[in-house]
């Protein structure tokens, strides 16, 4: 499988958790809003043929008009994000070529995913998984509670992953998952999942860490900087 890849990239939500503001992808990252970070890191692996951003409804022109900023090695597409994440992901689908052979959807908060995540993503679904998603083993103790807050048991940390983007699908499947939702998943390949799909996971990366609370932004920051004084662009 070596067809056209196009990369879904949510970016409509508030960044509630991030404090007030203007939305999460359009708050300034190191000189650049996120959004700009995420989308150069995908176009940056040249894998991709399509970047379609889910951009928040009342935002699409100005990030239009953000995206015409830049050069990239790929078509960008901008569309409008809905009320939840997965509203968001559908619409940018439903706006991907027919042809389209693999369908990857990165967050734009997560803003510096290295290429070799991009990479191993799509490999492993030419490989022939139908789904694929990064994982890191949890560094935490993971213990389940009840509703008075006392621990119920401890997880097994050896089984467990934290799970990142770009998650990686045939188009055929994440098409066929997002039909069948009739409810909210977390991610997307939980709706694969519950297709009976049985999801790859490949290792992920620190880097890809998301950007939820402000502490992030902080930590985005320092990731750039030793980028910076290692030589690299970003
Ligand atoms: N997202 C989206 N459409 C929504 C909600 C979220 O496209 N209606 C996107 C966000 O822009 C983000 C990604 O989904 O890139 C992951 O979501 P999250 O980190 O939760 O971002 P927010 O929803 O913006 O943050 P918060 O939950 O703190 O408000
Ligand atoms: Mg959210």
């Amino acid at each position: 499988m070596s067809g056209f890849v196009a990369a879904l990239v949510p970016a409509a939500g508030r960044g509630e958790r991030l404090g007030p503001g203007s939305p999460k992808a359009l708050r300034d990252l190191a000189g650049a809003p996120i959004l700009v970070h995420a989308v150069h890191a995908l176009a940056a692996s040249r894998q991709i043929d399509l970047i379609v951003i889910a951009a928040p409804d009342d935002e699409v022109e100005s990030v239009r008009a953000l995206m015409g900023q830049s050069d990239y090695a790929c078509d960008v597409s901008v569309v409008a994000g809905g009320q939840t994440r997965q509203d968001s992901v559908a619409r940018a689908l439903f706006s991907v070529p027919a042809d389209t052979e693999i369908v990857l959807v990165h967050d734009a908060a997560r803003p510096l995913v290295p290429a070799e995540v991009i990479e191993r993503v799509i490999a492993a679904v030419r490989a022939g998984h139908g789904a694929v998603v990064p994982g890191l083993a949890v560094v935490d103790t993971i213990k389940r509670v009840n509703e008075h807050g006392d621990v119920v048991d401890t997880i097994d940390r050896s089984t467990l992953r934290a799970i990142q983007t770009p998650q990686g699908f045939t188009r055929e499947i994440l098409v066929r998952a997002h039909a069948a939702a009739d409810d909210l998943a977390t991610d997307d390949a939980g709706l694969a999942e519950r297709i009976g799909v049985t999801v790859h996971v490949v290792e992920g990366h620190e880097e890809a860490m998301k950007v939820t609370r402000p502490n992030d932004l902080v930590i985005a920051e320092a990731i750039i900087a030793k980028r910076r004084a290692m030589g690299g662009s970003s």
